[in-house]
C-alpha cells in the first residue's frame, strides 16, 4: 500500500490508508490505546480499539518509535472534534503496525525545548529540531530563500558561487584560516564575505549576481552573531545608489507580503535616516523605530545612510567605517582622492536596520585603481602592503571594471526577527556555543599527529 501524508489523511474518510511517522503521543488506557503520529506535514490522532489484531503491538510502542501504520480513517463524533485543527475532524482506527525502528528515552521531551538546557539541545539538534517550533522556523528558512531566488531571477539576477577556500579580506574581523598541504607554511582563508569575488564577478560581467553566502568570522559569538552565519549576498553593475536600495527595499517588501502576510511593515518607503540623525535621535546606529514595541508583528525598516567613511583608531590612525571597497558619496570624490579633509568624507554606503538591528549593509564601491589606493594610502598602508593584498582588484580596476555596487543581508538574523527569536541559534539548524562549540559534533577537535604533520605544523 502506497503511503499517505498525514496532512492529507482526512480526504481518505471510509478509507484504509498507510502512514509514516514517529509515534508522538502514547496513552494506553488499558482497553484502548491513543496514539498521536506526526510526520513532516502534519499530526493525526490514532486509536487501537479494544480486540484489534493491532493491540499486541500497540502495548509495545513507545514515544518517538518509526513506525509504518495501516488503517481507516474515520470521522469523529461530534463531541470530539477540533474546528480549526489539521485533522481534528477525523480519527485513524488503527489495524496494523510495523515498527521501522525503535526509540531509547529521549534526554528531554520535545513538544516545548524552548526551556531546556541549550547545550543539551545543541548536543541532541536532531531531537531538538524535531519539535514543532523548530520544525517551522528550519522550515520558514527555507520559504524565505525560495522567495529570495525567485525574486532575483525575475529581476535579472544570476546565483553564482563563490569559494571557501580563499585568501584574508580585510573586512574588520578576524579570519578563520586553513593550512595549505601542497604549499607548507601558507594558509587559505575562510570568506568573511564574498564581497572582493562579488565584486571581481563584475569585473567578468556578470552585471547582476547573488548568492546565498556562508561567511565566517572568528569574532566573540552574541545573540546575534555566529562564528558561521549566512547573507543573502548581492552586487549590481551600472546601477545607482538610489536604484540598488531600491530593489533590495522591494524584495523585503514583496518576502513580507508574500511570506508573512500577517506581519506589518510600519512605513513604506522605509524611512531613511543619516547616521547622524541616528546617532543623536536613538544613539545607535541601527535604530528601533517601531511604534509599539509589543506588537510581534510590527516591522519597522530603516535605511542608515551617510557614513563618515573614516575613523580614527586608538593608534590615532584613519581607518574604515564599514569596508575599504566602498566608494565616497559623488561630491567627496575629489577629497578622497586629494586625501583633504579625511574626518568630513561621506561614504556611499547604506545599512538596513530591522527592529533595532542591523540587517543588511551595503554600499557604492570604487571601481577605479586611483580611488580604492587612495583609500589604503589614507589609512597608512604602505605601497609593498598595497601591492601584496590587493593587486588582483587594482589589476581587475585597469581592466574594464563597470560602475558597481550591492549589499549583503544577515539572513539569520533576518529570520530571527521574523520568527520572533531571541537570538539566531534558534534558526540556524546547527548553531554553535557562545565558546563557537558544536556539543553535538564536539568540534572544534584535537586531529592527529600524522594530519599535522603532513601539515607541516608542530603544536606549541
Ligand atoms: P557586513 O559585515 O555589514 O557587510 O555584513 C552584512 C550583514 O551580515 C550580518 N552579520 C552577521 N550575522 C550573524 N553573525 C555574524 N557574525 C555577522 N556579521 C555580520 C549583519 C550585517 O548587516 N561584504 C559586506 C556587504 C556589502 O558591502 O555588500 C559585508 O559583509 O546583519
Amino acid at each position: 500500500m502506497e503511503r499517505v501524508l498525514i496532512q492529507d489523511v482526512s480526504q481518505y474518510v471510509g478509507q484504509r490508508v498507510k502512514i509514516m511517522g514517529w509515534v508522538n503521543v502514547r496513552r494506553d488506557q488499558g482497553k484502548l490505546i491513543f496514539l498521536d503520529f506526526r510526520d513532516a506535514t502534519a499530526i493525526v490522532q490514532g486509536v487501537i480499539l479494544p480486540g484489534s489484531d493491532a493491540m499486541e503491538m500497540g502495548k509495545l510502542l513507545r514515544e518517538e518509535f518509526v513506525v509504518a501504520v495501516e488503517g481507516n480513517i474515520n470521522e469523529r463524533p461530534e463531541r470530539n472534534r477540533k474546528e480549526g485543527v489539521v485533522n481534528g475532524s477525523v480519527e485513524l482506527e488503527i489495524l496494523g503496525i510495523e515498527i521501522l525502528n525503535t526509540a531509547d528515552v529521549l534526554p528531554f521531551p520535545i513538544d516545548n525545548t524552548e526551556d531546556v538546557n541549550e547545550l543539551a539541545r545543541l548536543k541532541y539538534r536532531y531531537l531538538d529540531l524535531r519539535s514543532d517550533r523548530m520544525q517551522k522556523n528550519i522550515r520558514k528558512r527555507h520559504e524565505v530563500l525560495r522567495f529570495v531566488r525567485k525574486f532575483f531571477d525575475q529581476e535579472r539576477f544570476i546565483e553564482v558561487e563563490t569559494p571557501y577556500l580563499t585568501k584574508s579580506t580585510p573586512e574588520g574581523s578576524r579570519d578563520y584560516i586553513v593550512p595549505s598541504r601542497l604549499d607548507k607554511g601558507k594558509f587559505y582563508a575562510l570568506p568573511q564575505s564574498p564581497q572582493q569575488y562579488k565584486q571581481l564577478l563584475m569585473t567578468a560581467g556578470m552585471e547582476r549576481y547573488f548568492q546565498i553566502a556562508r561567511c565566517f568570522r572568528d569574532e566573540d559569538t552574541r545573540g546575534d552573531r555566529q562564528p558561521e552565519f549566512t547573507q543573502i549576498d548581492v552586487e549590481m553593475s551600472f546601477a545607482t545608489q538610489e536604484e540598488i536600495m531600491q530593489i533590495n527595499e522591494e524584495l523585503m517588501i514583496k518576502m513580507v507580503a508574500e511570506v508573512y502576510p500577517e506581519k506589518r511593515i510600519q512605513q513604506v518607503p522605509f524611512p531613511r535616516l543619516s547616521y547622524k540623525e541616528a546617532m543623536e535621535k536613538y544613539g545607535n546606529d541601527k535604530p528601533d523605530i517601531r511604534e509599539d514595541k509589543n506588537d510581534p508583528n510590527l516591522l519597522a525598516f530603516c535605511w542608515v545612510v551617510d557614513f563618515p567613511f573614516f575613523e580614527k583608531t586608538d593608534a590615532d590612525e584613519w581607518t574604515f567605517t564599514h569596508n575599504p571597497f566602498s566608494a565616497p558619496v559623488p561630491g567627496d570624490i575629489e577629497k578622497l582622492i586629494n586625501k583633504q579633509d579625511v574626518e568630513n568624507i561621506v561614504a556611499a554606503q547604506y545599512d538596513m536596520a530591522l527592529n533595532g538591528y542591523e540587517i543588511g549593509g551595503g554600499g557604492i564601491r570604487n571601481h577605479k585603481p586611483e580611488t580604492l589606493k587612495a583609500v589604503f594610502e589614507i589609512m597608512g598602508y604602505s605601497k609593498e602592503r598595497i601591492e601584496a593584498n590587493f593587486h588582483h582588484m587594482l589589476q581587475a580596476f585597469s581592466l574594464g571594471t563597470p560602475p558597481h555596487g550591492g549589499i549583503a543581508f544577515g539572513f539569520d538574523r533576518l529570520m530571527m526577527i521574523l520568527q520572533n527569536e531571541p537570538n539566531i541559534r534558534e534558526v540556524i539548524p546547527f548553531a554553535k556555543t557562545g565558546e563557537g562549540r558544536d556539543p553535538m559534533m564536539e568540534s572544534p577537535s584535537e586531529v592527529d599527529e600524522k594530519q599535522l604533520g603532513e601539515l607541516g605544523i608542530k603544536l606549541k
